[in-house]
């Protein structure tokens, strides 16, 4: 892999967790209060898959039947969004790495510029309490805020409290059939990483069942301290 456009100082972070963890919630808080860049290979692959390129539609129907799309084109996506210029600022990567294979990957790459992973941080959650948080998920068309009907819904119905959009989207894979697969990959795929990373000795745990400002405050720490 050529990591030669990757910024050699930024930090490097990455929220681990199950879907419904909280990981997109948490990584777009650190992103207003670090200034840190949220990289989410999930929101990645649904660009492409919307933008019909050759990844994307390869990706469309892994992605809907909950599966996980393959090493190579995850990789290759997160490589190319990894080399814009944003990325000096640090990046938070949410939902990558999922496999061994992708987290070799992501070692080379930052191993080629001098740089290390700050922390990996395992949001430590329920299986049970995923489908209810994920099948009342949805998020701003406009912005990309994310809300909940019940545990975070927008102040206004209908209105985000970020941009004032009203167009809100629900995604095509929060089903109760696909979800059930999702969990079933993380058990069988990524939960295997938090082992990888604690014997790179960067591993956080941190409860993630309470409430979001809660588990926020946690984070904050964490990562203020692996990037002093
Ligand atoms: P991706 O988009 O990454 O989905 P995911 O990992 O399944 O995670 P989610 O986005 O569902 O959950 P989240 O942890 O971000 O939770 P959120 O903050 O939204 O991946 C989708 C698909 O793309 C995969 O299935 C795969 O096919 C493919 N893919 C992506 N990356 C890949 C990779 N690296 N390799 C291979 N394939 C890949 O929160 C969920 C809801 O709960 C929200 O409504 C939120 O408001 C609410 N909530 C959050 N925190 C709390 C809390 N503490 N209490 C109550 N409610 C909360």
């Amino acid at each position: 892999m050529d990591g030669s456009k990757i910024p050699v100082t930024a930090p490097v972070l990455i929220l681990l967790g199950p879907p419904g963890a909280g990981k997109g919630t948490q990584a777009r808080k650190l992103e207003e209060n670090h200034g840190f860049v949220q990289l989410s290979t999930g929101d990645l692959l649904r660009a492409a898959v919307a933008a019909g390129t050759e990844a994307g539609q390869r990706a469309k129907a892994v992605m809907e039947a909950g599966d996980l799309v393959s090493d190579e084109i995850v990789i290759a996506i997160l490589r190319d969004r990894l080399g814009d210029a944003d990325c000096a600022k640090g990046v938070i990567l949410d939902g990558f790495p999922r496999t061994t294979v992708q987290a070799e990957a992501l070692d080379v790459l930052l191993r080629a510029t001098g740089q290390r992973i700050n922390v990996a941080i395992s949001l430590e959650v329920d299986d049970d309490a995923m489908v209810l948080r994920i099948s009342g998920r949805f998020t701003c068309g406009s912005c990309g805020e994310g809300y909940h009907d019940t545990f975070k819904p927008t102040i206004k119905p209908g209105v985000c409290d970020m941009c004032g959009g009203t167009e809100m989207k629900r995604r095509a894979d929060d089903n109760a059939e696909t979800v059930a697969q999702r969990l079933a990959a993380y058990h069988a795929q990524t939960a295997p990483l938090i082992d990888y990373y604690a014997g790179q000795g960067a591993l956080s745990r941190i409860p993630a069942m309470g409430a979001i400002e809660e588990i926020a405050t946690a984070l904050d720490s964490v990562v203020a301290a692996a990037t002093a």
